[in-house]
């Protein structure tokens, strides 16, 4: 039997482009294994939104186009976050005890997101932060570089990816679903321009790590999607 005191939690890296499904995968998957879960992505949007409460976002840019990266690193490094489960399981994100679920997925917030994540010493103080989600018996971590830079050690790694055209199909679907009216050429060219920002930044670029599993969900269902990637986990994690 595996002595509890040495024990350490496994854990899954899910990368990919937003729109694959992984973050849909990876909170399924934490439900299933029973692990802790970390959607990284609202980490950086968190900041995103706590620095602009600060005076440090000028109408959605940089004030004086200075970036204040000294500012912005003791924030990510005292950032009050909670992610707290409400009645139906969902996770209710809390910064200053404020509720900020909605407010951090708006496309305003994707953008001070991506401004933020850009800055290398912003990626280094939010490291720790991410490393604490790593409990027992394990997590789900969901991103970017988690396979490739914060969780490298993982024995179970995945790339999720779809075609461009597929997501943005997806994401039509999605919006006209809450009646909001979506042009399929915009959020495409919407996609393409944030997958070049994504897979061309210095640092932590959206890449699969060497040793991931790579799945191309363009064509396939979540179910079976999710079938694979439980067949896979378990091989890889007793
Ligand atoms: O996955 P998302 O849309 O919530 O991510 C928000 C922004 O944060 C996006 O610009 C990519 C960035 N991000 C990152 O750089 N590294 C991560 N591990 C997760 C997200």
């Amino acid at each position: 039997m595996a002595d509890e005191s040495t024990e350490l939690p496994k854990v899954i890296t899910i990368d990919g482009p937003s729109g694959s499904g992984k973050g849909t995968l990876a909170a399924r998957l934490a439900v299933h294994y029973g692990y802790n879960l970390l959607d990284s992505g609202a980490l950086y949007r968190l900041l995103g939104l706590k620095a602009e409460q600060q005076g440090l976002f000028v109408d959605g840019s940089f004030r004086d186009s200075i970036v204040p990266t000294t500012q912005l690193v003791n924030l990510a490094l005292h950032l009050d976050i909670q992610f707290v489960p409400n009645q139906d399981q969902q996770l209710v994100v809390l910064l200053d005890g404020n509720d900020v679920t909605q407010t951090i997925r708006t496309e305003q917030a994707g953008s001070l997101a991506s401004q933020v994540a850009v800055i290398p010493e912003v990626r280094v103080a939010l490291l720790q932060r991410q490393h604490d989600f790593a409990v027992l018996p394990g997590l789900v971590a969901d991103g970017r570089d988690m396979g490739t830079v914060v969780f490298t050690d993982a024995p179970a790694k995945i790339y999720l990816t779809a075609s461009a055209v597929a997501r943005a199909e997806r994401r039509v679907n999605q919006l006209r679903n809450m009646a909001i009216d979506a042009n399929m050429s915009d959020i495409l060219s919407d996609i393409e321009a944030r997958d070049r920002r994504d897979t061309e930044r210095a640092v932590a670029p959206l890449k699969p790590a060497d040793d991931a599993l790579f799945v191309d969900s363009s064509s396939k269902g979540i179910e079976e999607v999710f079938a694979e990637l439980v067949s896979y986990i378990d091989s890889r994690i007793q």
